[in-house]
């Protein structure tokens, strides 16, 4: 099989490039992403990894949260969700906005796959904290609030729907929460597991209980170990 090999030369970007793996000192190398050069492979890399990093660990200054821990059924439920509408398309959700413009050529027969890619192939990333809160407090929270759907070790519940939320980077956390707090999220007719969650934000209104959950969040172990 042909491989793909993308090289991502991480030194002398750390100040730059946002990456969320950039400090951690024995990522300071270079990290190589070996694909499949598969159709999905090509879209990544094509379409997907200027904005989410080669590897999909994220990339904090343009909002593009790392994408390896999600189920893949989760991630292509999202990119279905950004092609139709259902998702991104809120006047307010100006992050939500950029996606949905990057993946409306997308079809229906890539998604699956590409789904697959992100969730099996790429590397498992390691996101950085700069959230801080009290996790003791947000154990609390999380175990009565949040578990019941997003299991309690936070690696999520594919059939209900509820994503991983081990892994994911702290500052998309909390602005994911946020837009379903602010209704440009979980808000579109269509939008049924999205509507449960917006449902559910109010009860974590106050900013310090979120961050609390959230630097809790931090402490359990991703699906997919680094
Ligand atoms: C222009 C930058 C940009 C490009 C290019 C881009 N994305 Fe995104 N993506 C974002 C941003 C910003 C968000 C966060 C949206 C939000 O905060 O709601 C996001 C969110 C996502 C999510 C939702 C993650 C979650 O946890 O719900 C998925 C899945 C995703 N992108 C996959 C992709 C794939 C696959 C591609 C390529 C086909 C791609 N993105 C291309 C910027 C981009
Ligand atoms: C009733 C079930 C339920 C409960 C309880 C719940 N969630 Fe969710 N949550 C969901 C579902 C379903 C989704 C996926 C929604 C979608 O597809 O947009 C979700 C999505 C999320 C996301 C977006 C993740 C991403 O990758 O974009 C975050 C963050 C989140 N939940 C945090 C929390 C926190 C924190 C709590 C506890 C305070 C909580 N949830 C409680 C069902 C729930």
């Amino acid at each position: 099989m042909r491989r793909l090999a993308i090289l991502l030369p991480l030194l002398g970007c750390l100040s730059g490039c946002g990456g969320d793996s950039t400090d951690s000192p024995s990522t300071l190398s270079a990290i190589t992403v070996a694909l499949s050069g598969s159709p999905s492979a090509q879209i990544w890399q094509g379409q997907c990894a200027a904005c989410h990093g080669a590897a999909g660990e994220g990339n904090r200054a343009l909002g593009a949260p790392a994408l390896t821990q999600p189920s893949t059924d989760y991630l292509a439920r999202q990119l279905r969700h950004f092609v139709s509408g259902v998702r991104g398309a809120h006047p307010d959700d100006d992050a939500g906005k950029r996606m949905a413009l990057s993946v409306a050529n997308l079809s229906e027969r890539d998604i699956p796959d590409l789904a697959a890619l992100i969730a099996t192939e790429l590397p498992p990333a390691q996101p950085a904290t700069a959230i801080t809160g009290d996790a003791a407090r947000g154990e609390d929270y999380y175990v009565n609030i949040c578990s019941a759907c997003h299991s309690g070790n936070g690696q999520g519940n594919d059939a209900l729907g509820a994503p991983s939320l081990a892994g994911l980077n702290d500052w998309y956390l909390k602005s994911s929460y946020q837009s379903y707090l602010d209704g440009v999220r979980g808000t579109h007719p269509d939008d049924f597991y999205g509507a449960q969650m917006a449902r559910l934000a109010p009860a974590l209104a106050k900013g310090d209980d979120i961050d609390d959950v959230i630097a809790f969040i931090t402490t359990l172990p991703p699906r997919r170990a680094p």
